[in-house]
């Protein structure tokens, strides 16, 4: 992307920005996960700002990716959401990262990794010393990136059924 490269050459001109979602970033939020996902939900986005983005924000991130230039700010980049989970299934407190995607003209160079980074840092800071997530089989890109970042199989196995 123009503004990334931007960034990259003339870093006094543009540069990657993470910070937490704002209200008025859902409708964008809602947009890319529409593009990535091919499902528009934005009654899901909406509910889950009120959720993650503003109340218990120390155990609760949902941040943004952006570039930010001298004179004008560009559209959202990508998003990742999580939250510090505490005893759940006999575990111990740790961190769970359940949303994330970066904008399809923007990856590759190096959103997803800033935005699990600054989730990482997040989740420390809150004092959690581990992090999960789930990944779908068939979503090669999540596995090969979370594998990348050095996430391997966990302790636990998902089970599931079909109600009758
Ligand atoms: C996974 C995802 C977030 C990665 O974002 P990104 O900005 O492209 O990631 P980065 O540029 O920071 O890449 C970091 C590392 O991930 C790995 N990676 C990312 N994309 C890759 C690809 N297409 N092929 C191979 N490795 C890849 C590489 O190891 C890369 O490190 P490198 O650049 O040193 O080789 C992005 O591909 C995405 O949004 N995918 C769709 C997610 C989705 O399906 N969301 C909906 C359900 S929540």
């Amino acid at each position: 992307m123009h503004a990334i490269s931007q960034a990259k050459e003339d870093p006094g001109a543009a540069s990657l920005r993470i910070r937490r979602a704002r209200a008025e970033d859902v409708p964008q939020v809602s947009a890319l996960d529409a593009e990535v996902t091919g499902l528009a939900k934005p009654e899901y986005w909406r509910d889950i700002f009120e959720r993650y983005g503003d109340r218990r924000l120390d155990e609760r991130f949902f941040l943004i990716a952006e570039i930010v230039g001298d004179d004008h700010r560009e559209p959202i980049l990508g998003f990742i959401v999580g939250e510090v989970r505490v005893w759940e299934f006999g575990s111990q407190p740790c961190g769970w990262v359940f949303a994330f995607s970066v904008e399809p003209d923007a990856r590759l160079q190096g959103v997803g990794k800033s935005l699990f980074d600054a989730i990482s840092a997040e989740f420390k800071h809150a004092g959690v010393q581990r992090m999960r997530t789930m990944v779908a089989r068939n979503n090669h890109l999540h596995m090969t990136f979370f594998r990348g970042e050095g996430m391997m199989a966990g302790p636990y196995i998902q089970l599931e059924k079909d109600i009758d």
